[in-house]
């Protein structure tokens, strides 16, 4: 028998307990183990719960007890939740967890002390979708050329809705904490910090590049408006929220931000809460993942997959698959040497002479305009909507600050970069 204690028995604790009674039949024979969960830590034992287990509000109870086998932490945030976890590890615990944000900052560490206890980490990318398995052992033979994918459910619902609907972003994100799928703290979600997490992790796995979310680029949804999915429709673009990983020589780039790309494209078809992710490694070629990046059952069902796998006595050491650095060793690239094409949203007081003052603008930055559209809005302005071919990330970043600095620009240009 297996005992099991669960750190956080909220949306996705409680569908982990769910899914281990419902689903007991199956689970047995696949693991040759009866599993049991023998306690779960709340914060308060008042909430009216689905599920009917022992529970406790100090979490030190069950990764202290010695007769707990497997600790599975659910509660989220950093801290506290890696606290929890190293405890549970010098107790000599294997340690399933879906926390993204704790193994953003603390992957490494962790990976040191778990050894060769098993550490698994499924659901923290791309809820259901089992692609921390398909990177680190289906693809283990090939150097990864490049990794783009949508990997935050809430943001990928909220910009369905608004581009196909019209819906008002507000409402929308509260669709989303209501169905389960956002954060916590939804400003994780929407300002792209939960993505970023998640590509950090793709990218040790990838890679064997440790960085933080503060050494990478990351730029959330919030700022987009309705002129900007028109513009995007008009040009056969969809806007996502895309984690882009790409390898160039012995380095890499990382980043995360709202992105055109073309209609066409097969993760623009990718809608609602659902994930996709694309991989290219040198040998396979291209390779693509899709499925429910958020929700409860969606997510419990990678974290029952771990279990079982450690249950079975299957374990991926060390959790993040390199056993040694390579020996050419990866940099991140610095984000000025980025090449993008680029939408800029701007706008403009609508007189003679604006129009040819921006062309000279981006003429003497090098950097040529693809396409443009012009709205008219009330009071004598008008929105410039207009792309670039590609250049570097530090000539348009020089670019809007010169725009900024001119006497008919109203506000600040939005800019999105294109895929
Ligand atoms: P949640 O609904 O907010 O559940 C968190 C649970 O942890 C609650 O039961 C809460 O207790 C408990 N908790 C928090 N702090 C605690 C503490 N100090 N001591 C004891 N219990 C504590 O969150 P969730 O959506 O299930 O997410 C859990 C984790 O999974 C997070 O790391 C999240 O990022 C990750 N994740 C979530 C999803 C998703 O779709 N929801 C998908 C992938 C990964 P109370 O119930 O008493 O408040
Ligand atoms: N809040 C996250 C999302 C949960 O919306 O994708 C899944 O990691």
């Amino acid at each position: 028998m297996i005992k099991v204690g669960i750190v956080g028995v909220g949306t996705v604790g409680e569908s982990v307990v769910k899914i281990l009674e419902k689903n007991r039949d199956i689970i047995n024979a696949r693991s040759g183990k009866e599993i049991v969960v023998a306690k779960g830590a709340v914060r308060n034992l008042n909430k009216k719960r689905d599920v009917n287990i022992p529970l406790t509000t100090d979490p030190y109870e069950i990764v202290n007890e010695p007769q707990i086998d497997i600790v599975v932490e659910l509660m989220g945030g950093v801290d506290e939740a890696y606290n929890v976890v190293k405890k549970a590890l010098l107790n000599k615990k294997a340690v399933v967890t879906a926390n993204k944000a704790l193994l953003a900052y603390h992957r490494y560490e962790l990976q040191n002390l778990a050894g060769d206890i098993p550490f698994e980490f499924e659901a923290s990318v791309a809820g259901g979708i089992p692609i921390i398995k398909a990177l680190r052992e289906g693809l283990s033979a090939n150097h990864i050329e490049a990794i783009k994918g949508i990997m935050n459910g809430t943001c990928n619902f909220i910009l369905t809705k608004m581009e196909k609907e019209s819906v008002d972003f507000d409402l929308v994100l509260k669709e989303a904490q209501d169905l389960g799928y956002a954060e916590a703290d939804p400003t994780f979600d929407i300002e792209g910090f939960d993505a970023a997490h998640k590509l950090l992790i793709l990218a040790s796995i990838a890679y064997g590049i440790d960085a933080k979310p503060e050494d990478i680029l990351i730029e959330g949804i919030t700022k987009i408006t309705s002129l900007d999915f028109s513009f995007a429709n008009e040009f056969g673009y969809s806007i996502k929220l895309l984690g882009i990983a790409k390898k160039i020589n012995n380095h890499v780039e990382l980043r995360v931000h709202p992105t055109l790309i073309s209609k066409e494209q097969m993760i623009a078809k990718v809608d609602g809460v659902m994930n996709g992710i694309s991989v290219i490694g040198d040998f396979v070629g291209e390779t693509m993942y899709y499925g429910p990046g958020a929700g409860g059952d969606a997510t419990a069902s990678a974290v029952v997959s771990n279990i079982i796998d450690i249950a079975r006595g299957g374990k991926c050491s060390p959790m993040l698959g390199f056993k040694k650095p390579l020996e050419s060793g990866m940099k991140l690239l610095n984000i000025d040497d980025i090449k993008s094409k680029y939408y800029l949203r701007v706008l403009v007081e609508d007189r003679p002479g604006v129009l040819a003052k921006i062309a000279e603008l981006f003429g003497n930055l090098n950097i040529s305009i693809e396409s443009m559209l012009q709205k008219p809005k009330e009071k004598s302005k008008a929105n410039l909507l207009l792309s670039t071919h590609e250049c570097y990330e530090k000539d348009i970043q020089k670019a809007l600050k010169e725009l900024e600095k001119l006497d008919f620009i109203d506000g600040k240009p939005f800019m999105m970069r294109i895929e």
